[in-house]
C-alpha cells in the first residue's frame, strides 16, 4: 500500500488498515492496480487541531470490481495532503478576516458586562483600534519623530538587510504577523521593503505574505509591493492570529518560513502571556524555519522620558485613535453607548510591569442597555510593554527558541544604555508536522 510521507500504517488486520496521520488534511483516492477504477474509501480523518497528530482507521474495500484471483492485489492508495494555497501575487486572501467581528464583539462584551473580580481592570480589545481607519491613523502615530521604535526598526533593517538575508533559505515564505499600514505620503521606506528589495535584488524566488485584521491595509500595502517585486511573490492574508496560525500549519512542509514579528508584535505582553504566545509559533516551526522578531529594549527605568514622549507628543493623533476606536466598538454594538466625552483618557508608565499603559475612566455613570457602569468605572486599552535584551533572550529560551543573531538601532545613546531597540533572529528545531 503506497502512503503518503506523512502516513504510517500501524495496525493491519485482513483488508482494515490503521493510519497514523501526521498532518491535517490530505485528498485521497485509491485505485485498483489491475482495473485503474477509483474504490471508495471510506475515511474519517482524526484531527487533534494542535498537534496535527491523530490515528484514523481506514477501512480498505478489496475491490469489488474483479474477482479473478490475479486481480487480488491491494489496490494502491494515493493520499496527497491539501496544503494552504499561497495567494497569487498582488491579491489578498480572505483566511478569516470577514468574520472575526464576532469574536471581537464578544470580548468587548464581556468588559462592559461581565462582572470583574475586584482588583482587576479589564482590557478592551486591541482589535477595536487597528479596523481599516484606525490603522491609518497609527502609521501616522508611528512616523512622528517621537515614535522612535518605527525609526529604530527602519534603521536595523535599512543597516542589517544584507546579513539577515543571509540567513534566509531559498524559497521561503515570509508570513509578516500584524504587517500593518504606511503611507507613503509619510515616508518613501517601508521596514520590511528593505529586506524584499535584497531578496529581489538576489533574485532569490520567495514569498511575502502579509497577514492582518484591515483588508484596507492589507490591499494598500500589496497594491504598492507587487509591482516592484518579480521574484518575490508578495500577497496578503486577511485574518487575525489565530487564523493565521492555522493557516501557516497547513503550509507545505517542503517550504521553508520565516515569521517576521515587526513593531514588538510577538513580544509585547507580559512575560507570561509573551512567553506563551512565543510557544504557539514556536510549537508549529521545523528545523529549517526562522523568527525575525524586533522588540522595543528600551526599559521605563533608562528611558521614560523617551517612552513617555512616544505616546503624548502628538495627543490629537490618539484622540483621533480613541475616537475611531469606540466608533467600531459602538458600530459593532449597534448603538452608541460609548461616547467619547464620557471617558478620561489617563496613562502611567508602571516599572514593576515595565510597561507604558493607557487606560480609560467614567467620568459618569455610562448606560450600556440595561446595565449602568458607575462613574470611575476603569478599562485598560493599548499598552505596550518593554523588554531589554536579556528578558529576550530569557523568554526566547522559555519557549524552546534560540537567538543566533541580534542587530541593534544605530543609535548614540547606545553607548550609555545597554540594549535599545533590537532585531533578533529566532529559531527552533523541533516538532516538525
Ligand atoms: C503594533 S502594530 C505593528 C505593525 C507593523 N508590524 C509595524 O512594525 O509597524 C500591530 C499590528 O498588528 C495588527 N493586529 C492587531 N491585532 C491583530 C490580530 N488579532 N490578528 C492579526 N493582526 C493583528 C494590527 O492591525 C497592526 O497592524
Amino acid at each position: 500500500m503506497a502512503l503518503g510521507r506523512h502516513m504510517r500504517v500501524i495496525e493491519s488486520k485482513n483488508s482494515r488498515y490503521k493510519v497514523k496521520i501526521f498532518c491535517r488534511f490530505y485528498s485521497m483516492s485509491a485505485i485498483h492496480p489491475q482495473t485503474s477504477q477509483h474504490l471508495s474509501l471510506p475515511l474519517l480523518p482524526y484531527c487533534n487541531k494542535h498537534k496535527l497528530l491523530g490515528s484514523s482507521k481506514l477501512n480498505l474495500l478489496k475491490s469489488t470490481h474483479n474477482s479473478d484471483p490475479h486481480h487480488r492485489h491491494e489496490p494502491s492508495i494515493i493520499m496527497t495532503p491539501i496544503y494552504s494555497n499561497i495567494p497569487a501575487h498582488g491579491t489578498v486572501l480572505d483566511i478569516g478576516g470577514s468574520d472575526m467581528s464576532t469574536s471581537v464583539r464578544d470580548r468587548l462584551l464581556a468588559v462592559l458586562l461581565d462582572s470583574h473580580a475586584p482588583g482587576t481592570t479589564p482590557v478592551m480589545p486591541d482589535e477595536l483600534l487597528y479596523n481599516d481607519k484606525g490603522l491609518a491613523i497609527w502609521a501616522e502615530i508611528i512616523f512622528t519623530p517621537e515614535f522612535y521604535q518605527t525609526a529604530d526598526e527602519i534603521a536595523i533593517l535599512a543597516r542589517n538587510s544584507t546579513e539577515i538575508s543571509d540567513y534566509i533559505p531559498q524559497g521561503v515564505t515570509m508570513v509578516d504577523l500584524g504587517a500593518g499600514y504606511v503611507d507613503h505620503s509619510f515616508t518613501d521606506l517601508r521596514k520590511v521593503e528593505n529586506l524584499l528589495a535584497v531578496l529581489e535584488k538576489r533574485r532569490s524566488s520567495s514569498t511575502y505574505l502579509a497577514l492582518d485584521i484591515s483588508r484596507v491595509s492589507l490591499k494598500t500595502n500589496i497594491d504598492m509591493l507587487t509591482p516592484m517585486h518579480k521574484n518575490v511573490t508578495c500577497a496578503g492574508l486577511w485574518g487575525d492570529f489565530n487564523r493565521g496560525l492555522s493557516w501557516v500549519a497547513d503550509l507545505d512542509p517542503a517550504i521553508p518560513r520565516l515569521f517576521l514579528s515587526l513593531g514588538s508584535v510577538l513580544f509585547n505582553d507580559s512575560w507570561d502571556t509573551a512567553v506563551a504566545n512565543l510557544k504557539r509559533w514556536a510549537s508549529l516551526m521545523r528545523p529549517q524555519d526562522l523568527i525575525l522578531a524586533g522588540m522595543d529594549g528600551h526599559t521605563i527605568q533608562n528611558h521614560r522620558e523617551k517612552i513617555w514622549a512616544a505616546y503624548h507628543a502628538h495627543p490629537d493623533l490618539y484622540a483621533k485613535f480613541w475616537s475611531n476606536g469606540f466608533a467600531y466598538a459602538n458600530e459593532l454594538l449597534g448603538e452608541e453607548y460609548l461616547r467619547d466625552e464620557d471617558w478620561e483618557c489617563c496613562a502611567e508608565l508602571e516599572d514593576h510591569e515595565g510597561r507604558h499603559r493607557f487606560f480609560f475612566k467614567a467620568n459618569k455613570d455610562v448606560a450600556i442597555g440595561d446595565k449602568t457602569l458607575p462613574k470611575g468605572f476603569e478599562f485598560e486599552w493599548f499598552d505596550s510593554h518593554k523588554h531589554d535584551e536579556e528578558d529576550v533572550l530569557k523568554m526566547c529560551e522559555e519557549a524552546g527558541l534560540s537567538v543566533i543573531k541580534s542587530w541593534h538601532a544605530p543609535d548614540s545613546e547606545m553607548r550609555k544604555s545597554s540594549v535599545l531597540s533590537a532585531l533578533h533572529c529566532l529559531f527552533t528545531g523541533s516538532n516538525e508536522c
